[in-house]
């Protein structure tokens, strides 16, 4: 996976037609040990129903942002953005499933998909970014040299990806300046 990478927000239609593709990233991704979601044995079959289930509905009534990160052609990353809140939060986005393929990661491209989703969120009007994530994975540093801040840690929170363990996860939140460039 070589050359530029182009950050674009893709619509329930460009995520259909690519569903397998979608399937294939976070099968990747899990298999790895990521933290997000599911837990091994995970088939092709089950991550492809994660975005026909959870993600296109959301893009469908508008109230999920799918950002992803493109190389080469390539899908190599991605990640979303719940702005489907309550009306008393409505300053608010949830962050969620950010993830880079293996071959893909140390390269930026998180970085630039967070970038890239804090843009949209400001554009929707949200000023506080809010997200989990398990306590001591790579995710966590990554979020603090963006900004974010620590909330608490919950123990006890999610199951690991492989053994029978269950792990504590991290809340952080960022406020968001007020004018951020439009992408
Ligand atoms: C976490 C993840 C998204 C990072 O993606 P990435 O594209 O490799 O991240 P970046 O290249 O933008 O990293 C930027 C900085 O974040 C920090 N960082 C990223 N991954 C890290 C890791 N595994 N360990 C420690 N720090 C890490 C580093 O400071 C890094 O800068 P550096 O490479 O110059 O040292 C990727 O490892 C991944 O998909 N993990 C599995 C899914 C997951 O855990 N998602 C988070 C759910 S909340």
């Amino acid at each position: 996976m070589t050359g530029t990478v182009d950050i674009v927000a893709f619509s329930a239609v460009e995520l259909e037609a690519q569903v397998t593709t979608f399937a294939a990233l976070l099968k990747a991704c899990v298999e790895d040990g990521a933290s997000i979601g599911f837990v091994l044995p995970f088939s092709l079959a089950e991550a492809e129903s994660y975005w026909r289930k959870k993600v296109l509905p959301g893009l469908e009534s508008g109230g999920l942002v799918l950002v992803v990160a493109r190389q080469g052609g390539c899908i190599v990353g991605t990640v979303q953005l719940d702005h489907d809140t309550f009306p008393n939060q409505r300053h608010r986005g949830e962050v969620r499933k950010l993830m880079v393929h293996p071959k893909a990661r140390r390269r930026g491209i998180a970085t630039s998909l967070m970038q890239a989703v804090e843009k949209r969120a400001a554009m929707l009007g949200r000023s506080l970014i809010t997200l989990d994530t398990r306590t001591g994975d790579g995710a966590e540093p990554l979020y603090r040299s963006l900004g974010y801040q620590v909330a608490g840690m919950i123990p006890g929170y999610c199951r690991d990806t492989i053994a029978e363990r269950y792990d504590p996860t991290t809340i952080m939140y960022k406020p968001l300046g007020p004018h951020l460039p439009a992408f």
